[in-house]
């Protein structure tokens, strides 16, 4: 009777602490499945392209326009007018023509030299976030057929 019940008894706490344990890392494991998805849907935190449109918000916009269409508030009072930076012709300019204009400025232009007030990782960043303004329609644009009425 002694000898059987002891492994028995023990048996069942081994169980027990197994359970325990292993909620630790189950917990662990789960709690990344809220934690990707909020990143999914909001976008890694601190990414180049968020700094990119908090630099663009702040020093762009005010002649590109907010969806870089050449629009912004400024735009108005300048000629040339500021270019839009989502235009095919802009979209086919390398990487290296916009980042020489970005630093360099554009001769006879209102368009400024940003070397000097922001450093060459910024003015990757913002170029980073000029080129995800452009936006492919992956869908045709006319309306869905109408649903049936009931
Ligand atoms: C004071 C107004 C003004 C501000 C501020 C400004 N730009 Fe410009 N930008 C211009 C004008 C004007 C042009 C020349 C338009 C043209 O090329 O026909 C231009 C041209 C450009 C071009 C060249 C586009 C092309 O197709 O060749 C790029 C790229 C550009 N700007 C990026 C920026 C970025 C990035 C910032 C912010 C860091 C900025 N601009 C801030 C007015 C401005």
């Amino acid at each position: 009777m002694r000898n059987s019940s002891v492994p028995f008894r023990s048996a069942r706490c081994l169980t027990a602490t197994t359970l325990r344990t292993s909620t630790v890392p189950l917990l662990l494991m789960t709690s990344w499945l809220l934690v990707i998805p909020a990143c999914v849907v909001r976008g890694a935190p601190d990414s180049a392209v968020d700094r990119g449109r908090l630099i663009y918000l702040e020093r762009c916009a005010v002649c590109h326009g907010p969806q870089g269409r050449g629009d912004g508030p400024e735009a108005p009072f300048l000629s040339p007018r500021p270019a839009s930076l989502i235009s095919a012709g802009a979209s086919v300019k390398s990487d290296a023509e916009f980042l020489a204009v970005i630093a360099n400025g554009k001769p006879r232009t209102a368009m400024p030299a940003w070397k000097d007030r922001l450093s060459e990782e910024q003015r990757r960043e913002v170029l980073a976030y000029i080129r995800t303004l452009i936006r492919f329609q992956p869908n045709p644009l006319t309306p869905p057929p109408p649903k049936e009425q009931r």
